[in-house]
């Protein structure tokens, strides 16, 4: 993955989590969360469970705590989409949870709606959009005719056409083949935006300022790229070992 932009030219996003406690049906997922997040690339990792998506789903307010708040630049989290529309963008680490229209075309146009462009200039727009990538041939195509992974890079294809000022990404590697992941970690580190990334392939993630390692709803390490995924990953190697001794 190519190095993080030196200097990228993000607004002033900042958000605050304080004191959040997360319910999700019978599982309390964050019991006094607090964080500051306001570096421009910021990676999260854990294991599966441990509160990546949960997070993120606070951040564009579609969960909203029990206690404590969720803040984008001062505004409430489960407020900005109605109060500023084009502030918070998420790729889903589910594309199906994301996808709404039935070809690609369309649901490209719908990043452009907040800007109060046409329909018709939008779909025009996404048509140039996926030319300008060499994928001008996925305009009409249906969605349901893609496989996991190009609807997954449908999903990307429709944040960055949106160009929210910030971006949260749930695995978005997860399902992209290797050019396609080397396409995204181009895209976030040219972004111009403050980009959050989730991920279980860390190696994405290694170059950043910041990573947080979450565990059982807590911040188990939170620091320099680099220092945190050998942390996790040295963690891992110790369970893993000690698991294969109880199997023998
Ligand atoms: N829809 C749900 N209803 C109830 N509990 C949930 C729901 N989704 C997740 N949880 C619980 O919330 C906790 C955190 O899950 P979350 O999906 O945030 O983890 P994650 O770190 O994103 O995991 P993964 O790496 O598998 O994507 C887990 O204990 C999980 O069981
Ligand atoms: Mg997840």
């Amino acid at each position: 993955m190519p190095p993080v932009a030196s200097q990228p030219a993000f607004g002033s996003a900042l958000l605050q989590i304080r004191g959040v406690t997360l319910q999700r049906g019978a599982n309390t997922v964050f019991s006094g969360l607090t964080l500051e997040l306001s570096e421009p690339r910021i990676g999260l990792i854990g294991d599966n469970g441990a509160g990546k998506s949960s997070l993120f789903r606070l951040l564009c307010g579609l969960d909203v705590p029990q206690t404590g708040s969720v803040t984008v630049r001062g505004l409430e989290a489960h407020s900005v989409s109605r109060k500023r529309p084009g502030l918070v963008g998420m790729m889903f680490q589910n594309p199906d949870e994301q996808i709404i229209f039935p070809t690609v075309a369309e649901e490209l146009a719908l990043g452009l709606s907040p800007s109060g462009m046409p329909r018709r200039e939008a779909i025009a727009q996404a048509r140039l959009f996926l030319a300008s990538r060499n994928l001008a041939h996925w305009a009409d195509s249906a969605i349901g005719a893609l496989s996991h992974g190009q609807r997954q890079h449908v999903c990307w294809l429709a944040l960055m056409i949106a160009s929210p000022e910030l971006l949260l990404l749930d695995e978005p590697f997860a399902s992209l083949d290797q050019p396609g992941q080397a396409l995204l970690g181009m895209d976030i580190a040219k972004a111009r935006q403050q980009v959050i990334v989730s991920t279980h392939l860390l190696e994405h993630v290694r170059p950043f300022e910041r990573v947080i390692w979450l565990e059982r709803g807590q911040v188990r390490a939170d620091g320099p790229g680099d220092q945190v995924c050998a942390a996790y990953q040295a963690d891992v190697a110790a369970r893993i070992a000690s698991q294969a001794l109880s199997y023998h």
